[in-house]
């Protein structure tokens, strides 16, 4: 039970996936409460967009049980998932880029009046709804006529995930939506991500960035190679901490010594004095600049 008394949105108990002889997943327990931000930890091949294919009901897990407000679940689609409130924003986002903003939002659930050949769809109303939920999330989108390829990265993203909560998901899952952006579009995003998290969502977020991470998570599940390594409290672990296990923290001083040797030999080839790198620091700035 959550620390404000609430019930889990969603609980993974053990779940296992197999890909042939691969193991994608084994094992692996998840939780996440509403009004939270659980955020989804690995480097590539982990695990992380299997094990949320499985709760979106792409995949079927091998094993384990999936729990949505303290009921079993075993979903045949998508279309499952998301009629129980759990909405998964993609990478490669489920957008028509010719198509206009408020198409886009309302993607066949638009309003509509009369009946049969007469139905019209409710244009100006859809505009309007469309133009006033992205306001709200600080995008001030002029004419929601407008093609969707007009708006930047970040403000595709908030769209979609926009229009998941406006059709009521309870749980926002979201895969690696900072990825591609830079550090003020990224900022957009994770300041959305707070706000919905504000209105009582339960946010489950998907990356291998540590420092999109940090700041907005509550929480921690590390994935490596299929295996979980944990769920930390953000309060009991440092972003330090949370880099070097992620990096694995062999690897992460092997890189720091090997980061020390290129930049004696550099200073000796320049013939300047040698000046020191700070260990942790080194290998933090390569990781960043390998993520991003
Ligand atoms: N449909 C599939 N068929 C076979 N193997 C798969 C399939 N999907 C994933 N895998 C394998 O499962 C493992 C986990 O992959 P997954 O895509 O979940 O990783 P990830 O943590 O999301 O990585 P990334 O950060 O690169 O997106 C990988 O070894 C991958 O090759
Ligand atoms: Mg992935």
């Amino acid at each position: 039970m959550a620390a404000n008394g609430g019930h889990a949105l969603i609980d993974v108990q053990s779940i296992s996936k197999f890909f042939g002889s691969v193991i994608a997943l084994k094992e692996i327990s998840m939780i996440c409460y509403p009004g939270e931000v659980m955020c989804l930890l690995g480097d590539n091949g982990a695990g992380k967009s299997t094990l949320i294919k499985t709760l979106s009901g792409v995949h079927k897990q091998d094993e384990g049980r999936i729990l949505i407000d303290g009921e079993e679940v075993n979903f045949e689609s998508p279309r499952e998932a998301l009629d129980k409130g759990i909405a998964t924003v993609y990478q490669d986002l489920a957008m028509v880029p010719l198509m206009s903003v408020t198409r886009n939002f309302f993607m066949g659930r638009e309003p509509a009046e009369g009946k049969g050949l007469l139905q019209r769809i409710k244009m100006s109303m859809a505009n309007t709804t469309a133009h006033d939920e992205m306001k709200k999330i600080g995008i001030d989108v002029r004419d929601p006529s407008q093609a969707v390829g007009t708006l930047s990265g970040g403000e595709r993203q908030c769209l979609a995930i926009a229009r998941a909560v406006y059709f009521g998901a309870k749980v926002l899952i979201l895969d690696e939506p900072t990825s591609a952006l830079g550090v003020k579009q990224a900022g957009v995003v994770l300041r959305y991500v707070a706000q919905a998290k504000a209105r009582g969502l339960g946010v489950i977020f998907i990356t291998h960035n540590v420092h999109h991470a940090y700041p907005v998570a509550d929480r921690f599940t590390m994935l490596n190679r299929g295996r979980s390594l944990g769920t930390f409290e953000k309060k009991d672990i440092s972003r330090e901490e949370v880099l070097g296990m992620m990096a694995g923290g062999k690897d992460l001083d092997q890189l720091t010594s090997e980061l020390e040797e290129f930049q004696r030999a550099d200073t000796g080839r320049k013939g300047g004095g040698v000046s020191q790198l700070e260990p942790g620091a080194a290998a933090e700035a390569a990781v960043q600049s390998s993520q991003t």
